[in-house]
């Protein structure tokens, strides 16, 4: 399939797209239950950023699907191929100099590990929002774990369709018993350690 096709160099690159947003691009991978947290942990975190003037996009499970995913359901090819897409995407941003934080279920760690695969090693940080399934199931924000339950859903993550925890993120964040403030923090300060953040908070915020 890529016979004949020949990757172009251009003059205006990451480096210099980077360089005149002032940051140090990443992709921030949330991966967790449905329920766990990811969106509004990511959320909360891309607020933070945006207080520090950087350049950030988040993808969202739920946005994507309405979109560039909306042909896939939830089998397991499905889940592959969105979580194939969505690194495509996401890499994509990143070369274009942007902060990007992704909030998928993303249950396969192998097809996480392809999405790693396509990042420079300090770029891809995988954040595991951990919170048992006891408690996304008595969230159930959406009332999604119900229905399963009911039998109204079929390969629902977590209940009949697997979730495999990483071994090794970047960062995990035990989110019960903790503000969704402390959780975003606890990305926002992985962050200045490792050197992303140079800059400081707008001083009005
Ligand atoms: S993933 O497995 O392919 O990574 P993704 O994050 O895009 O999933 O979508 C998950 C969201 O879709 C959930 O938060 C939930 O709102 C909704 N959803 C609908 N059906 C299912 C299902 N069978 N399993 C998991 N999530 C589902």
């Amino acid at each position: 399939m890529k016979d004949n096709i020949v990757w172009q160099e251009h003059i205006v690159d990451k480096h210099l797209r980077s360089n005149m947003k002032k940051q140090q691009p990443c992709l921030l991978w949330f991966t967790g239950l449905s329920g766990s947290g990811k969106s509004t942990i990511a959320g909360a975190v891309e607020q933070k950023l945006a207080d520090r003037m950087q350049h950030t996009y988040l993808l969202d499970g739920d946005n994507v699907r309405h979109g560039l995913c909306k042909d896939l359901g939830f089998s397991s090819a499905d889940r592959v191929e969105n979580i194939r897409r969505i690194g495509e995407v996401a890499k994509l941003m990143v070369d274009s100099g942007l902060i990007v934080l992704s909030a998928f279920i993303s249950p396969f760690a192998e097809n996480r590990r392809m999405v790693r695969e396509l990042f420079k090693e300090d770029e891809f940080i995988e954040i595991y929002i951990n919170t048992p399934l006891s408690e996304c199931e008595k969230r159930d924000p959406k009332g999604l774990y119900q229905k399963s339950r009911d039998g109204l859903i079929k390969d629902f993550t977590g209940i009949d369709s697997p979730y495999e925890a990483p071994k090794i993120p970047e960062i995990t964040i035990n989110n019960f018993d903790i503000s969704i403030n402390d959780a975003a923090d606890q990305v926002i300060v992985y962050l200045q350690r490792h050197g992303f953040l140079k800059t400081h908070p707008r001083a009005d915020s």
